[in-house]
């Protein structure tokens, strides 16, 4: 029998979002230092055989339906192709976040593993840019990686753009323009403050407002509604003549968290019930430490059970968590 985790304002969770590694081919200067993060330890890091337990307790046991693959980057993982297929057959929405650089060797696999969709950060269209932001020189393997997600059926296949002000915000309607050319759909993010360097201000957030205004400017546009949108971050909106549509993920603005499904395991094994959360519960313990089942699902049901309201992203009571969106998982 299912037990749906439902928390104490009658939110039921349906999804789970595995970061699979905390460690990265990029080194976004709004993520993360040129030096890269401390990595965690690879024994830390829970293997897939216990990412894969975890899983099927939630699918099997508490009736989840979508399962999100996350990091880090999740392609520097080896055999991630093997976790996909595993995944799969537990018959969820199975997806991943990447950055795109290595799809052109990987889709065709992932997408045959059992891969359903996709979603690929992207923050410039231009080469000298992307690389001052990444700090690698990577536009074309990104770029090329977009086509070899289409060629490989991965649908939809989904652009994430953060809007930084004075760093990529003149860029909004070229990539309107992207999405509608190309078939892809562009999802532009408010930028929140995770950066491991701590120097996020509410300044340099692009908000929904603005965006909307801006590319429905140029392409007018149409929302979709909250039946399109469902418990998913972004509100969507359509082109008015047809041409596709565009997401806006408006965390510090317009909170969603009223309708949040997501619990987030991150890759050292802790259980987090918000992307904001300040604390968390130690699974890996459990998995390593002999717990059973029960043991886990208790465990599980706590941590949703004392999930807050909502994030305070935006107003004074808001207080960063210790850990960066690298190490959380997005
Ligand atoms: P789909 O809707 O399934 O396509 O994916 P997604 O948008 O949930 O996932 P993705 O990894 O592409 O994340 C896009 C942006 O949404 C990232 O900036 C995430 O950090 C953010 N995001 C994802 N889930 C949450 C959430 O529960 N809360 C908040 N505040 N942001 C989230
Ligand atoms: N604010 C908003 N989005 C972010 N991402 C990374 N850092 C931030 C941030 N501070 C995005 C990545 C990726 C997704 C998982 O989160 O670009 O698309
Ligand atoms: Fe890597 Fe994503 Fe962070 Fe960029 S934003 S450094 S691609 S984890």
């Amino acid at each position: 029998m299912v037990t749906p985790l439902v928390d104490s304002f009658g939110r039921t969770h349906r999804d789970l979002r595995i970061s699979i590694t905390d460690r990265c081919n990029f080194r976004c200067t709004y993520c993360m230092p040129a030096e890269g993060l401390q990595w965690l330890p690879r024994e830390d890091v829970l293997s897939f055989e216990e990412i894969v337990r975890i899983a099927r307790l939630l699918v099997e046991e508490h009736g989840f339906e979508s399962i999100r693959l996350t990091g880090g980057e999740p392609t520097v993982r080896a055999h991630l192709p093997e976790l996909v297929a595993q995944l799969a057959a537990l018959g969820v929405d199975l997806s991943l976040t990447t950055n795109g650089a290595t799809l052109r060797s990987l889709a065709r696999l992932l997408a045959d593993a059992g891969l359903r969709r996709i979603n690929i950060s992207l923050d410039t269209l231009r080469r000298d840019r992307f690389v001052e932001i990444t700090r690698r020189d990577e536009l074309a393997s990104v770029l090329d990686g977009i086509d070899a997600a289409l060629e490989a059926g991965l649908s939809p296949v989904k652009i994430n753009v953060v809007a930084m002000r004075g760093v990529n915000d003149d860029e909004l309607v070229d990539f309107a323009r992207f999405g509608r050319d190309t078939g892809v759909v562009v999802r532009f993010i408010e930028f929140m403050p995770l950066d491991a360097t701590g120097e996020w201000t509410n300044g340099q957030v692009v908000t929904h407002a603005e965006i909307v205004d801006r590319i429905g400017a140029v392409f007018p546009l149409e929302p979709l509604g909250d039946v399109a949108r469902g418990s998913a971050p972004a509100e969507r909106f359509r082109y008015v003549d047809g041409r596709g549509e565009i997401g806006v993920i408006a965390t510090v603005t317009q909170s969603f968290c009223a309708s949040c499904d997501r619990v987030r395991l991150t890759a050292e094994g802790q259980l987090r019930s918000c992307l904001f959360a300040l604390d968390h519960t130690d699974l890996r313990g459990l998995l390593r430490g002999g717990g059973t089942d029960a043991e886990l699902s208790a465990a599980i049901s706590r941590c949703v059970g004392e999930k807050w309201a909502g994030n305070n992203v935006g107003s004074v009571q808001f207080i960063r968590p210790s850990k960066s969106m690298s190490q959380l998982g997005g």
